[in-house]
């Protein structure tokens, strides 16, 4: 005994000692960056300070506003420019560092950021489809190798994670997030961080990551992009804010505000939301960057001409002003006039700094600027062979009837549709670094897993769409949707003759890629009428019909989900997508994604999202349009997938819910248990969702919360029991005081696959 508590002491002794050795150390680390740079801002004019708060982009990227920054040489030798991005290639980086390190007063180095979303060169799944995997390693791994690919090629700041949740498919940029759920966003917001900026900053291989959008950007009214945001306190605490929290608590070195208002004020210019709410009450330390123009937006947004709107976002506390120059162009009068101070100035710059010091550009302004690294690095080897494990991860398999997939590597396959030997859509929207042509379309992926037992027949079937000016609109960065020289009708007879010929029929349709996207909400969210015409034509013939789907959002698929026998939701999966779904659809990957967005039965469910509230007049399960309850005429409440839902080619059966304890003090542990058993004919993975429910409480709760989750392989006929440990935090709710609170009385907690089939017990929490 006496042993053991001499042992314990020497552990909590060394450890202790440990810590303060390492607490020191970053106190020293902290003084020497304050002390560097107070030296620094000590030779700065007032202009150079205002320098350091000016982003821009000289244009050859994507650009996403209607400015492109102008004279950006001239602007770098005055020391006007404290960062660049849409700079791409580790040359060009050199070559503009070298403009602010040798030609500059100050020498002051640059920081270069990009749109790094789902990788870098090498294309991984769009972030939505990511998500799908609930693999929190994997999706820090994507992360991380992104950094060391960016970082390889000169660049030192990703705009990612995006971590907006949104209920609203027609909003375009959910193919940017990872859906709906405040919880599962959180962890992946965070796995997000780490696997950018990793332990340390400075690290050659790692990036400083820019949360986005603060805040609220996933609810715009009506899904329409840019659109107003109104919500309550209660609901953006619970639901909206808890990812980007999850991101400044990993350590996120900045943050981009977001286009929308919230209370009426655009979030630029939103002084709660950037200081109240991010410095004092999150402990923010980085810096806040504007979204593209952001500032300048705020005159249509009806605060202000350029100069009153710059000066509300800086004493709001954004510190760098993104392409728009309001900043770089009005500062100055301001603080004459009064208007903004000289402290405010100051702290933004000291701001920026920092993030530049950490970064270690002051030791090194070359430091990511190393060729060596580019040539080995950029679009290696190891990075395709992860995109294609991403790939396959992200999958979501819909429907499966009579066993449909896995297909045999042998008979004979069509393959039909648009997007079936495409290069053009695979990496999604938001790869501004990824070059299309370097893709695998799923053609070529099916030859490559299937080899020569199997034939392949293939005929193109329809257009994306054959509306022109559809086509016309998603066509802005380069062609994605062309109107083929045959006419619709040659295009169907081709594929029916081609789909009569085979045993199997795999459809490959969906949306183009920047049908997804910044601006490119859609009021309709079905597959186009060219491919809906096509399955239809196709589900005709009688052969068994797999739709392989490929889309940035949640679609409406009723149609579709009658007359397919098999859909597999690809989303977007970057340059192996053609691989990682023949992966898929032959068995060498049993798919194991999960639905991370629910699927709307047609567009007027939408908002639709399975944490609602429960109401005073709920439908009754398994009614439709009751009198006087909260439902439609003409469509049930559910959705057509509920949020977690996702198919394996084996069978997973829940059974034996148990808890420790039916009632739980708020110091207890409860330990939910379920049994899980593999009852198919594959070895597979199941993603066991744990979902609980506070039956009363000072605030309505919702009828479900995601509140664990544990990914769980096993080998076909076997079972194990999943155990997941619950304690008062997990009960916890924000009341109307914004304070995060458990209170004592009823829940119920739910274990299963989906958000919709579950197991379900009661227990209650005392005082
Ligand atoms: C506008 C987008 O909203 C944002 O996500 C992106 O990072 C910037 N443009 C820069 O490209």
């Amino acid at each position: 005994m006496k042993i053991v508590k001499v042992l314990t002491l020497f552990v909590v002794t060394i450890t202790s000692l440990t810590l303060n050795a390492q607490v020191k150390k970053m106190i020293g680390a902290d003084n020497r960056m304050n002390q560097f740079i107070s030296n620094l801002m000590a030779k700065m004019t007032l202009e150079e300070k205002i320098g350091q708060l000016n982003l821009l982009t000289p244009g050859g990227g994507v650009a996403t506003g209607a400015v492109v920054s102008s004279d950006v040489e001239t602007k770098i030798k005055a020391g006007s420019v404290g960062g660049l991005f849409g700079v791409i290639g580790v040359e060009k980086i050199r070559q503009a560092q070298q403009l602010a390190v040798n030609s500059s007063r100050l020498k002051i180095p640059m920081i270069f950021g990009s749109d790094i979303i789902h990788g870098y060169k090498t294309t991984f799944p769009i972030p939505l489809g990511l998500s799908c995997s609930w693999d929190m390693p994997m999706i820090e791994r994507s992360a991380k190798i992104a950094a060391s690919e960016a970082t390889a090629d000169g660049l030192t700041w990703a705009f990612s994670p995006m971590v907006d949740i949104a209920r609203d498919p027609r909003w375009g940029r959910v193919a940017e997030g990872a859906g709906e759920d405040p919880y599962l966003g959180s962890q992946i917001s965070k796995a997000m961080v780490k696997g950018y900026q990793g332990n340390n900053l400075a690290d050659k291989n790692t990036l400083m990551a820019c949360v986005k959008h603060f805040a609220l950007y996933g609810a715009a009214e009506a899904g329409r992009d840019y659109n107003t945001v109104d919500m309550s306190r209660v609901k953006m605490y619970e639901y909206y804010l808890p990812p980007y929290k999850a991101a400044i608590d990993a350590g996120a070195g900045s943050i981009m505000a977001s286009f929308n208002e919230i209370d009426g004020i655009p979030a630029t210019a939103n002084k709660w939301l950037l200081t109240d709410l991010l410095r004092k009450q999150w402990n923010f330390k980085g810096f806040v960057v504007t979204d593209y123009t952001g500032t300048n937006e705020m005159v249509e947004h009806g605060l202000g001409d350029l100069q009153t709107v710059s000066a509300l976002a800086l004493n709001a506390g954004t510190d760098m002003d993104m392409v728009g120059e309001g900043f770089y162009s009005t500062l100055k009068k301001s603080l004459k006039e009064g208007k903004t101070t000289q402290k405010q100035i100051d702290e933004a710059c000291r701001r920026v700094l920092e993030a530049k010091y950490k970064l270690g550009l002051f030791d090194d302004p070359f430091r990511y600027c190393d060729t060596t690294r580019a040539k080995n690095e950029v679009l290696s080897a190891d990075k395709r062979q992860a995109a294609r494990a991403f790939g396959e991860h992200s999958c979501v398999l819909l429907k499966n009837n009579n066993q449909t997939l896995p297909l045999k590597k042998s008979g004979t396959v069509a393959l039909i549709g648009p997007l079936a030997n495409d290069k053009s859509n695979m990496l999604g929207t938001w790869a501004v670094s990824g070059e299309a042509q370097l893709s695998v379309p799923v053609l070529d992926g099916i030859k490559n897993v299937a080899g020569k037992g199997l034939k392949v027949l293939y005929a193109k079937g329809a257009n994306i769409t054959d509306d022109t000016s559809l086509a016309k609109k998603v066509n802005v960065f380069g062609e994605r949707a062309s109107i083929d020289s045959l006419s619709p009708e040659q295009l169907l007879r081709q594929a029916t003759e081609t789909a009569n010929k085979a045993d199997v029929i795999v459809a490959v349709v969906g949306e183009a890629s920047e049908m997804t996207g910044e601006a490119a909400s859609r009021s309709d969210i079905t597959i186009p009428e060219s491919q809906r015409n096509l399955l239809k034509a196709l589900a005709h013939t009688g052969k068994p019909l797999v739709v392989v789907l490929m889309s940035g959002r949640p679609l409406v698929l009723n149609m579709e989900n009658q007359i397919a026998t098999s859909i597999l939701q690809v989303w977007f999966q970057g340059h192996e997508a053609g691989n990682a779904i023949a992966d898929v659809l032959f068995g060498n990957y049993n798919p194991s994604g999960k639905l991370t967005m629910s699927f709307p039965q047609n567009v007027g469910q939408i908002p639709i999202y399975y944490n609602h509230k429960n109401t005073g007049r709920p439908q009754a399960e398994g009614q439709t349009a009751q009198k006087f309850r909260s439902n439609y005429l003409d469509v049930s409440n559910d959705p057509l997938f509920p949020f977690g839902y996702g198919l394996s080619y084996t069978q997973f059966a829940y059974s034996n819910l148990q808890l420790d304890k039916k009632t739980m003090k708020p110091t207890d542990k409860l330990q939910v248990k379920v049994h899980l058993a593999n009852t198919g004919k594959y070895d597979g993975e199941e993603t066991v969702q744990l979902y609980i429910r506070d039956i009363y409480a000072s605030v309505t709760q919702p009828v479900k919360k995601l509140k664990a989750f544990q990914k769980v392989f096993l080998k076909a006929g076997e079972a194990k029991d999943v155990t997941f440990t619950l304690s008062a935090e997990d009960l916890k709710f924000y009341n109307s005081d914004l304070k995060w609170v458990y209170e004592p009385g009823d829940f119920k907690v739910f274990v299963g696959g989906n958000s919709r089939d579950v197991q379900e017990e009661a227990f209650v929490l005392t005082k």
